[in-house]
């Protein structure tokens, strides 16, 4: 038997004003994007932004349904629609934040499993680590790329083993 540690690496902060610049801004897309998401259901507001190796933005937030489980969360629907727009273009971050109760939420949330798989396939699409920012209002994670966030992940290799 042999054990193995798998570690991932969260730089914390207390405030959105310690970011860099661009970091600022996609954060501010992000929360941008929360105020138009459609969750009338759960009333958890979610946005999503993108920053694209072109420089462009793409907003998303989550898209609910009568029908449950035809909803979408905020992080698929901007990877979507980026990979959509701009095929041949890597996503260098995405920015999360969530609302409820008509404020944003003081601790970071993290994406649910099946975004960090459809995350995973863009990071492994482009050969690109993508950047994550998980943004509270009192505090704030970022993480260097998706495998740090689901370290044990299918991928296309494991369809042709
Ligand atoms: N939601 C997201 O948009 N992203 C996540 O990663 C987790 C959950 C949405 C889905 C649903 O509309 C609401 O938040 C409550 O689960």
């Amino acid at each position: 038997m042999k054990k193995t540690q798998i570690i991932t690496t969260v730089y914390e902060y207390d405030s959105i004003a310690e970011l860099s610049k661009e970091d600022q801004l996609l954060v501010n897309e992000a929360k941008d994007a929360a105020h138009r998401s459609y969750a009338p259901y759960s009333k958890f507001n979610v946005g999503a932004a993108l920053l694209l190796e072109n420089g462009e933005i793409v907003q998303g937030n989550n898209q609910e349904n009568s029908a449950y489980p035809s909803g979408l969360c905020a992080e698929r629907v901007a990877v979507f629609y980026a990979n959509a727009k701009y095929p041949d273009v890597p996503v260098k971050a995405i920015a999360i934040t969530s609302r409820t109760n008509g404020s944003f939420l003081d601790a970071p949330v993290p994406p649910c499993g099946a975004c960090r798989q459809v995350l995973l396939e863009t990071e492994n699409r482009y050969n690109h680590p993508i950047k994550v920012i998980l943004c509270g209002e009192k505090k704030i994670q970022i993480i260097d790329n998706i495998k740090q966030l689901m370290p044990l992940y299918f991928d296309k290799d494991m369809l042709n083993e």
